[in-house]
This record gives structure tokens, C-alpha cells and sequence, in this order.
């Protein structure tokens, strides 16, 4: 599937501005030793990385990552959301093509370089409202950093967690939700939790909160179809809704321009500078972007 923007008049302005776009985070380039790989099954692996200079990370920020000692292939650095930042920044990350095949097979030991934290973190959770957390697949990262960043704050509802998968293998970190308040699972074959889709989990929550009066704040992130539904969901019960925007990514920090995402406007995100979290009603869900 191709990208569905093209270089109109929208994009060409964005061109005029990107030099003008403030940083948004204190990046550095962390060189660091692979420290420790967890093999979660199906090709979910959980990354791991000692470094004496903290990495200054909130959740829903994220890193360009690649080892140094990759050579030229692949040359880029991949996009990968924390799961953490501190002096133990990890990720979690599945294996599609050579670059994560790569992180799941290189030595321990082996230095990578980290441009991170980038992007906007996740907006503060609303005052009074209960955090809901949709997540699909590999989207779990930033709502699982999210959740923890959330259980350690002593004012914030505990999280409701609404977590699909296509199957019980797909649904690495549940158990790090469910330590951080409620979790609802759905599997398209019903191996685990609910069969279906997670939205069917959201319409049920949404129901019972439209009859209760309780006010609900909903982080999503995952397949761009998932997020779909999920901002189309929220938007019309009238609930507040951010979600993790992927696109594909060359530089990270607002040079490249090769993230766009439309938006309702007209204009576009870029997603490493404007995102990855954005308000869910401020994307024209209707363009794909991969
Ligand atoms: C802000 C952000 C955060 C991300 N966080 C995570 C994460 O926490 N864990 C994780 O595993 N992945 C995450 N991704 C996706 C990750 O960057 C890609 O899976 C990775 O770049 C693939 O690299 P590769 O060399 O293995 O595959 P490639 O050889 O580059 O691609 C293999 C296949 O995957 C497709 N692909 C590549 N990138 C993406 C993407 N971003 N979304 C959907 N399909 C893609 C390609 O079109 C191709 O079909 C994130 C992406 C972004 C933009
Ligand atoms: S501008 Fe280069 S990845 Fe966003």
C-alpha cells in the first residue's frame, strides 16, 4: 500500500515552516550496550539498555534507534516508542522486516545509538476523568508507560485497559496493565478474553459511562484502522480522546518531512515533531497512511 498524500499546496507550506518548528523535547544521542532481550513469543521481544545519562523520557515519547554496527543496511534508524526512558530505557518491538530482525538477533553487548526522547508525550490526564487505554498489538508500549507513569501518581483513577490482539500471542505486556489497575482482553479467534474486535469492549464502557456520568479520558494506540475506530467511538459519546500516530519515519526530529499524517484541516502532522500523540479529533482517519 503506497502513501496516500501527495506534495500539494498544504505539504509545500509545511516545507516553509519545518525550519521554524521549536524542538519539542531534550534529545541526545545515546550510544549504548544491548543490556538484556526478553523473548515474549510470536516475535515480540522486549529491549533493554543501561545508560549512565538518564534518558530524560515521558510516556508516549519515542526513539530513533540503530546499531552502529549495522554497516549500511538497514541505513536508516527505526522509530520504536519507549517503554520506558531513566537509566533503563527499553522498548518492546515485533519482528517485520530486517532492521528488528536484526535487534532480535544481535549480541548482547552491541552498541546502539538512541536519538531520544522525540516527539510529544502523551497530554495529562484531565482532572476528574479515568483513564481508558486502547491498545493493539505492538501499540501497547506507550499505554503500558503510560499506565505505570499513572499508578505511581498519587491523584490519577486507576487505568481500565482495553487490549486486543489477533491471538493469546498477541497480547505481549497484558499482565503489566493488569498490575496497574483493570484489564479487558479481546482475540480475534477467542483464544483469550473476549472474541472480536476491542471495540467492542470500548462501545460497552462507553455505554455504561454515558449512564453513570463518570468522565473518561481515552489513550489509544495501534493499527491506524484500530485508532479509527476507536477516535470515531469517543468523538461521537463526546469523550475526550488522544491517540499514538505511526508513520513511516526518516530522521525523527522535523527535517525530513517524510512523516506526514492528513489532518481535518487540510494541513498535515508531521508526526515526529507534531506527534506521535495528537487530540484523535484533529486526523482525517479517512487517509491511510502506510
Ligand atoms: C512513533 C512510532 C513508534 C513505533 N513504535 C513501535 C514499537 O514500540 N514497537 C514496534 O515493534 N514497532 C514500532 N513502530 C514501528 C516500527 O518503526 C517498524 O515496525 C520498524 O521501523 C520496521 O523496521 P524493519 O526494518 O524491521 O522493517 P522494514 O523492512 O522497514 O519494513 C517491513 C514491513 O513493515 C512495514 N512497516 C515499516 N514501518 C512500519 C510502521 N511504522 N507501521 C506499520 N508498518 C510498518 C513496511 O511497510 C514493510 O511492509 C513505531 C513506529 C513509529 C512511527
Ligand atoms: S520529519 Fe523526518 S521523520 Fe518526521
Amino acid at each position: 500500500m503506497g502513501l496516500t498524500w501527495r506534495p500539494d499546496r498544504a505539504y509545500l507550506t509545511g516545507l516553509a515552516v519545518a525550519g521554524t518548528r521549536k524542538p519539542v523535547s531534550t534529545r541526545a544521542m545515546h550510544t549504548l550496550p544491548l543490556a538484556q532481550r526478553d523473548d515474549l513469543g510470536n516475535g515480540y521481544y522486549v529491549l533493554w539498555f543501561d545508560s549512565p545519562a538518564p534518558v530524560a523520557a515521558s510516556a508516549g515519547q519515542f526513539t530513533m534507534v540503530r546499531s552502529a554496527e549495522w554497516g549500511v543496511a538497514p541505513l536508516l534508524p527505526r522509530p520504536m516508542s519507549l517503554l520506558s526512558g531513566g537509566s533503563r530505557p527499553s522498548m518492546l518491538i515485533k519482528v517485520v522486516g530486517e532492521g528488528t530482525r536484526r535487534m532480535a538477533e544481535d549480541p548482547m553487548g552491541q552498541p546502539y545509538n538512541l536519538l531520544a526522547p522525540l516527539g510529544h508525550a502523551w497530554t495529562p490526564l484531565p482532572e476528574g476523568h479515568r483513564p481508558v487505554l486502547v491498545a493493539g498489538g505492538v501499540g501497547v508500549a506507550p499505554l503500558v508507560y503510560l499506565a505505570e507513569e499513572l499508578s505511581a501518581a498519587p491523584d490519577a483513577l486507576a487505568p481500565i485497559s482495553l487490549y486486543g490482539g489477533r491471538t493469546t500471542r498477541d497480547l505481549p505486556l497484558a499482565e503489566r496493565l493488569e498490575a496497574c489497575g483493570e484489564l479487558a482482553v479481546t482475540t480475534e479467534d477467542g483464544s483469550r478474553g473476549r472474541a472480536g474486535r476491542v471495540t467492542l469492549l470500548l462501545d460497552e464502557l462507553l455505554a455504561k459511562a454515558a449512564g453513570s456520568g463518570d468522565k473518561l479520558a481515552v489513550y489509544t494506540c495501534g493499527p491506524h484502522g484500530m485508532m479509527r475506530a476507536v477516535a470515531e467511538r469517543a468523538e461521537a459519546a463526546g469523550v475526550w480522546c488522544r491517540a499514538s500516530l505511526e508513520a513511516p519515519m526518516g530522521c525523527g526530529y522535523g527535517v525530513c518531512l517524510g512523516c506526514p499524517v492528513a489532518k481535518r484541516d487540510g494541513s498535515y502532522f508531521y508526526t515526529c515533531v507534531d506527534g506521535p500523540c495528537v487530540d484523535a479529533k484533529q486526523v482525517d482517519w479517512t487517509k491511510e497512511v502506510f
